[in-house]
């Protein structure tokens, strides 16, 4: 016993040393910094020759560069490959008096040189092994570059469609989201922040972006508690309770004050209710854009607020940098605020190893061995392949036979190897995806003919962002695809948006497919209806028509680097397809914002079944449901669900309850079906929705095959923001609902005591 205790106090010890260790370099390093030197590390630039933003006034290489060597800046963005990395990084350390390192960030979103899929595809494959994976290897491969940063995972989540970045996050759920950010955090951190294949993350945009109004981008926030609690925060305190190292705010203001400056968010709920002990940095300029919100009267205010409201690293404002000494001497802040934000900023650089080697990140033979290695071809391969959802599939004409099938590829994503690689991909290079044609041509059994039909239009006004368009003004392209299809068994006809179609800044008023698209749908399946509809989008579709008229509709969101062989595999067969739906397709544009864990309302009416009157909550020209909703997807396989039950009838705080069922495989092949649970509250101290995701599994059956699955729910399950303002399970009803979507019907039901 005697020897447990000291060995005990022995590993206390160590820990608190080695703890106690970087909080005492902290202070150390600290302790000799010059307030200038202090500010300099809340100072991030971007890299000398790319911009992912506004480029600020005065803000060029050479004032760049001379800050860089007096020690005045603690980060860099977009500076990509060793050699870049190494050459600032020797300037900061070598040229400047203290020898502090940069810590190098970027925007890992969804991949480096491989691409991933779009996180919202990622997010469509529910696999949080995957998804894990995924953020790994993309840290791996960019952490070989020399990047130690990610500003990812972003974690907005969002209800409109409308809203450009809803390719970049995991759609309407808060609980599907949390997991999901959990899983990108451990992926890109992993269990060691000090190795050169780890990096750190970043929570953003916090808070509440996905929320813009109407869609718009950089648009204001204006929402309840209620929704910020329980819908928008959880993500982020997953990434916290995660361990996350980095926090971005967002460019809105919610309910009237700028996240950059809002010291609710900032101070009072994240570093101070969620302790979090990493440091925020502001989003691409948005501190001084608190003077065009109308929130700041100038530069100096600005960064007043930012620094107050708990903004700890300025991104290109060069506000901080400018404005800080001024903010001491005329005692609007306060050294103590300078310093918590810089032991902040060095904390997480002592984390990473910068300290001990500031080129650890900087191994030109390791950049080439792992960069596009076999390793994360595999990898982008798999995920790619996890993440499609199967729409439809009538009369079974997918999978397709592999052998003397004469096939039309038809449209103007159908060749592409550009889209694919989806709207954040500015590690890549341009074309490098496998397109859907290379993809088919891999299986070399059918005969495959492609035309364009419709054209893309590609300008790019400021070199960098590629404003691609898809044509609506040219339909020379028809013919050719119309004469292929009246001669083909099958058609297969790649649609969709292209990759700079969605991602930030591109908001759409409309939804439908861009460009004359449709109509080359609609000519196509008018001489040939045996059409197969591949998607490659950043965000939900209206895709009324097809859905009438299409007997197949594969969604291939913007799959990265493999997405031709991915989509190949599941047109085959290879891969029997298993994603469901994070986000709900809408019937119009006119829905959204659109949910399945929307409020009952008072009204609730039922649909399709008319109350007699319009006193309802409804539209009159459209239905209230989403076209395919949250949870969707089908599979080459059929999945029956029988013997819903739960073990018990009422349960108390402190116990748990089970709910148990039988799924059936009642297809022709294997297949993967993920199950959800979901529960209701009808009755609550603040209106609850009607419907709230609280457990998923992945269960794979050989044909005919059946298995029992179970789901334990415990008291923490039930908890929700209440109207008492703290999280809580009230005692009462409860509703249990298992299906294969959120429109599971059949309920169960029990008491909490
Ligand atoms: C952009 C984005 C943000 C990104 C940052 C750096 O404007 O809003 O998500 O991390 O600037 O590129």
């Amino acid at each position: 016993m005697k020897l447990k205790f000291i060995l005990l106090a022995l590993l206390i010890s160590t820990v608190s040393i080695a703890q106690k260790s970087i909080d005492e370099k902290v202070s150390d390093l600290l302790s000799k910094m010059t307030l200038k030197e202090k500010i300099g590390q809340m100072n991030q630039y971007n890299g000398f020759w790319n911009v992912t933003g506004p480029v600020p006034e005065g803000g060029d290489s050479k004032v760049k560069y001379d800050h860089l060597a007096n020690g005045w800046v603690g980060s860099m963005l977009n500076v990509r490959g060793v050699k870049e990395v190494k050459a600032v990084q020797k300037i900061a350390v070598e040229n400047s008096r203290l020898g502090i390192p940069l810590i190098i960030g970027f925007d890992l979103i969804h991949g480096y040189k491989t691409v991933f899929p779009i996180p919202l595809a990622e997010s469509a494959s529910w696999d949080l092994e995957a998804i894990q994976l995924s953020a790994e290897l993309s840290a791996k491969e960019a952490a070989a570059a020399g990047i130690n940063w990610t500003f990812a995972p972003m974690i907005d989540i969002t209800r409109d469609a409308r809203w450009g970045r809803v390719m970049e996050g995991a759609g309407e759920d808060p609980y599907l989201g949390s997991l999901i950010a959990a899983a990108r955090v451990r992926g890109f951190q992993g269990e060691d922040l000090a190795s050169p294949f780890t990096i750190a993350a970043t929570a953003k945009h916090f808070a509440a972006y996905g929320f813009a109004e109407a869609g718009k981008d950089y648009n204001t926030v204006d929402i309840g508690l209620n929704t910020l609690h329980n819908i928008v925060l959880p993500p982020f305190k997953a990434a916290v309770d995660a361990g996350i190292k980095t926090f971005m705010n967002s460019f809105n203001d919610l309910n009237g004050i700028p996240a950059t400056a809002d010291t609710f968010l900032q101070r009072e709920l994240l570093k101070g209710e969620w302790n979090f002990d990493g440091f925020v940095v502001s989003d691409w300029g948005s501190i001084r854009e608190m003077i065009d919100h109308g929130y700041a009267k100038d530069n100096n205010h600005a960064g007043e607020l930012a620094l107050l409201g708990g903004s700890d690293m300025d991104m290109e404002s060069s506000i901080y940098i400018y404005e800080l000494e001024k903010l001491i001497e005329e005692n609007k802040i306060s050294v103590a605020h300078i310093d918590d934000a810089v032991s902040r900023i060095l904390k997480v650089k002592f984390e990473l190893g910068l300290f001990e080697d500031p080129y650890l990140y900087c191994n030109e033979e390791q950049e080439k061995e792992i960069t596009g290695s076999k390793e994360m071809m595999d990898a982008a391969l798999e995920v790619a392949k996890k993440s499609i959802v199967l729409l439809k599939n009538e009369n079974e004409i997918l999978p397709l036979k592999k052998n003397g099938v004469k096939i039309g590829l038809i449209g103007p994503l159908a060749a592409d190897k550009n889209s694919p690689l989806g709207n954040w991909r500015i590690g890549a290079d341009n074309n490098t995806a496998i397109s859907v044609l290379e993809g088919l041509k891999n299986y070399k059994g059918n005969d495959i003919s492609h035309a364009q039909g419709v054209k893309l239009i590609n300008k790019t006004p400021d070199g960098f962002h590629e404003e691609v368009q898809i044509n609506t003004t040219d339909k020379t392209g028809f013919d050719e695809a119309i004469a292929l299809a009246k001669k083909v068994e099958v058609v297969i006809m790649v649609l969709g948006e292209h990759g700079f179609q969605s991602g930030e800044g591109r908001s759409r008023s409309k939804l439908d497919l861009p460009g004359f698209q449709q109509e080359l749908l609609e000519e196509v399946a008018a001489v040939n209806p045996n059409i197969v509809l591949v998607l490659m989008n950043g965000r939900p579709l209206i895709l009324n028509w097809a859905a009438e008229n299409i007997p197949a509709i594969v969604e291939a969101w913007q799959l990265g680097t493999q997405s031709g062989n991915a989509i190949a595999q599941v047109l085959y067969g290879d891969y029997n397809p298993s994603g469901k739906l994070p986000m709900s397709f809408p019937r119009s544009v006119g829905q959204l914002p659109l949910y399945y864990n929307h409020k009952s309302t008072g009204r609730p009416g039922t649909e399709g079944v008319d109350p007699g009157s319009v006193f309802w909550s409804h539209y009159g020209d459209e239905k209230n449901s989403p076209l395919y909703p949250f949870g969707y997807g089908l599979s080459y396989s059929k999945f029956e669900y029988s013997k819903l039950q739960l073990n018990k009838t009422e349960m108390t705080k402190n116990s748990s309850i089970k709910a148990s069922f039988t799924i059936k495989n009642t297809g022709k092949v294997k297949g993967k079906e993920i199950v959800q649970l979901y529960i209701q509250d009808p009755f609550a101290s603040a209106t609850r929705p009607v419907k709230e995701l609280k457990g998923f599994k992945a269960i794979e059956l050989e044909p005919g095959a059946t298995q029992e699955v179970s789901f334990t729910l415990t008291e923490s399950d039930l908890k929700f923001y209440s109207a008492n303002q703290k999280w809580e399970a009230e005692p009462g009803t409860y509703h249990v609902f298992i299906g294969t979507d959120s429109t599971s019907k059949e309920k169960m039901t029990f008491e909490l005591n």
